[in-house]
C-alpha cells in the first residue's frame, strides 16, 4: 500500500570479491561493507523507508535544547496512540534499557523475562544477577505451529518468585515479537495473566514494544478475542497493561530513537533525574529534534496495517515459499525476518563451531544478501569466561519495512535454495578475536578449512563471477 518516489542503487558485487570481502569482515556479516552488499536483510532497525509526511516532519522540527514544541507534539503522539501520559526519548532503545537498570536494577537481582534480547541481557546482567527466560517449551521448536511461542509461561514465574523472592526480582518483562526466538508474538490472555502474577507479588511489569505494531498485527490474526479489532486498538489494550513501556524507535517508527512511556508517575519521576546525566535534556533525550519530528509522524503511522503488517505478509510469503523445497525455517512465520534454522540446515557443523554465523556467511558468499548470526556468537560468555551455547541458532534475514519488494524476495528464496543444494560445502567458524561484551557487533572469526573458497568454486562452476 505504497509507492516509491526516491530509490538508492544496489550493485551485486561478483562473488570472487563477496568471498575476499567476507574474509576481510572476519566472517561476521556485521564488519561488510554496504558496497558489497546486494540486500541488507541484517537488520529491520533504522533502515526503514520514512513516509513523505515522516520527512516533512522532519523539516518542520523545532530545534530548540529546550522546551520544543515538536517534543510535545511527540508526546500528544504517545498518548493518542500508546495511552501513555509521561514519555521521555532515548538516543535509542538500549540507552531506554541502560536508564532502566540503572534505576531497578541492583546487585544480586534477576529479570524474568519470556525471552531476552541481546542488549537487554547485556545491560541486566551489567548491574545484577541474571535474566531467567520464562517461555513455554514451545518457543524453542523451531517448527510449530504454536500461534504465540512469545507467550510466558504463568507456572515459572510463580516457581521463579518462589525462589528467588520478591525482593530479588528487579522486574518482569515482556519483549513483543521475541526479537531472538524467531519473531514470535505474546498474547494478550498471557499478557494479562502474568500481569495478575504481578500484582499478586507487588511486581512492576515491563514491556519491551520495540516491535509492538508486529505483534498487535499478529494478535489480530491469531487470537479469537481480538478478530475484527484494529492494529491500533490492540496496540492500545497491550499498552494499558504494563507499568513501563520502552521501545526502540528504529524498527516501528522508522526513525533512530527511543522512548520509555507509563502513566505511572512515581515510576517516571524515578527515572527522569538520569535523563540529562546519560542521554540529554528532557525534551530531547539524545535525539536530534528532526528525528523526533519523524517520529511523531511514525507513532500515528505505525499502526496503519499497511505498515505494520507490511514485514509480516512478505516474511509469511517467504517462509511459505521455502517451506515448498523443505529449507528449514522458524515457523510459525512471525515478525522481523524469515529465520533459517542453522542446526537443521548444516547439521553437520557443531554447535561450538557456530553453525548460524556460518550460515550467514555463506548465505552472503552465495548471494550479496547480509544476514544476521542470532545463536552462539551473539551468546557472550558467562561470567566464568565459559561459552555459552544459544537455544536456537538462527540465520535472520530481516526484512526491512517498505523498502524490498517481492521481487527481492523471490532472488533470496532462489540463492537460499541454491545454498540448501550445496549445504554439504559449509563448515564451521572459530574466534580469533572476541570482545568482551555483545561480541557479536565486532569479533572476528574465520573459516574451519577453506570452505569459502570451496562454496565460491562451486557457485562460479555454475553461474560464472557473477
Ligand atoms: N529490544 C528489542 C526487542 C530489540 O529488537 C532491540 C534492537 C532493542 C531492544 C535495542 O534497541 O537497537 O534501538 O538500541 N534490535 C535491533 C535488531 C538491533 O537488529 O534486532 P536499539
Amino acid at each position: 500500500m505504497h509507492k516509491t518516489r526516491m530509490v538508492q542503487k544496489i550493485a551485486l558485487v561478483p562473488v570472487e570479491e563477496r568471498l575476499k570481502a567476507m574474509g576481510e569482515a572476519g566472517y561476521n556479516t556485521f564488519l561488510l561493507r554496504t558496497k558489497d552488499i546486494f540486500l541488507d536483510m541484517l537488520t529491520d532497525s533504522g533502515v526503514n523507508a520514512m513516509s513523505d509526511n515522516q520527512f516533512a516532519g522532519m523539516l518542520k522540527a523545532d530545534d530548540a535544547y529546550a522546551g520544543s514544541m515538536t517534543f510535545y507534539e511527540f508526546a500528544d503522539a504517545v498518548r493518542d496512540v500508546l495511552g501513555y501520559k509521561y514519555v521521555m526519548n532515548t538516543h535509542q532503545g538500549r540507552a531506554a534499557e541502560h536508564l532502566l537498570a540503572k534505576v531497578f536494577i541492583k546487585a544480586g537481582q534477576v529479570v524474568p523475562t519470556n525471552y531476552h534480547f541481546t542488549t537487554t541481557k547485556a545491560h541486566i546482567e551489567l548491574l545484577g544477577e541474571a535474566v531467567l527466560e520464562i517461555y513455554f517449551d514451545d518457543a524453542l521448536k523451531t517448527e510449530s505451529t504454536n500461534p504465540f511461542k512469545g507467550n510466558m509461561d504463568p507456572q515459572k514465574l510463580k516457581d521463579v518468585i518462589k525462589k528467588y523472592g520478591k525482593e530479588r526480582i528487579s522486574f518482569v518483562r515482556m519483549e513483543a515479537t521475541t526479537n531472538l526466538i524467531g519473531g514470535q508474538p505474546f498474547s494478550i490472555a498471557n499478557l494479562k495473566e502474568i500481569r495478575q502474577i504481578c500484582n499478586e507479588h507487588g511486581l512492576i511489569l515491563v514491556i519491551d514494544g520495540s516491535l509492538i505494531c508486529e505483534n498487535a498485527y499478529l494478535i489480530m490474526q491469531r487470537e479469537k478475542a481480538f478478530q475484527g479489532k484494529t492494529v491500533a486498538e490492540v496496540v492500545r489494550e497491550i499498552c494499558s497493561v504494563p507499568d513501563l513501556f520502552y521501545m526502540s524507535g528504529r524498527k516501528n517508527t522508522s526513525v533512530r530513537g527511543g522512548m520509555i512511556a507509563t502513566n505511572n508517575k512515581e515510576l517516571f519521576d524515578r527515572i527522569r533525574p538520569w535523563l540529562p546525566v546519560y542521554e540529554g535534556f528532557y525534551t530531547y533525550g539524545g535525539m536530534s529534534m528532526r528525528e523526533i519530528g519523524a517520529m511523531s509522524v511514525g507513532v500515528r503511522e505505525m499502526v496503519d496495517p499497511s505498515v505494520a503488517g507490511c514485514s509480516v505478509e512478505q516474511i509469511k510469503y517467504f517462509v511459505n515459499r521455502l517451506l515448498e523445497t523443505h529449507v528449514p525455517v522458524v515457523t510459525p512465520p512471525g515478525g522481523l525476518a524469515c529465520h533459517l534454522d542453522a542446526m537443521k540446515f548444516i547439521p553437520h557443523v557443531p554447535q561450538s563451531q557456530y553453525p548460524a554465523g556460518a550460515l550467514s556467511a555463506a548465505l552472503y558468499i552465495a548471494s550479496g544478501i547480509r544476514s544476521m548470526e542470532r545463536g552462539s556468537v551473539s551468546m557472550d560468555r558467562d561470567k566464568q569466561g565459559r561459552e555459552v551455547a544459544a537455544d536456537v541458532e538462527l540465520c535472520r534475514i530481516a526484512l526491512p519495512r517498505r523498502v524490498y519488494s517481492m521481487s527481492h524476495i523471490e532472488y533470496a528464496i532462489d540463492r537460499i535454495n541454491w545454498l540448501y543444494k550445496h549445504r554439504d560445502l559449509v563448515n564451521g567458524l572459530k574466534f580469533v578475536w572476541e570482545p568482551p561484551v555483545l561480541r557479536f557487533f565486532d569479533g572476528r572469526l574465520e573459516p574451519i578449512g577453506d570452505w569459502g573458497r570451496a562454496l565460491t568454486d562451486a557457485y562460479k562452476k555454475e553461474m560464472g563471477n557473477v
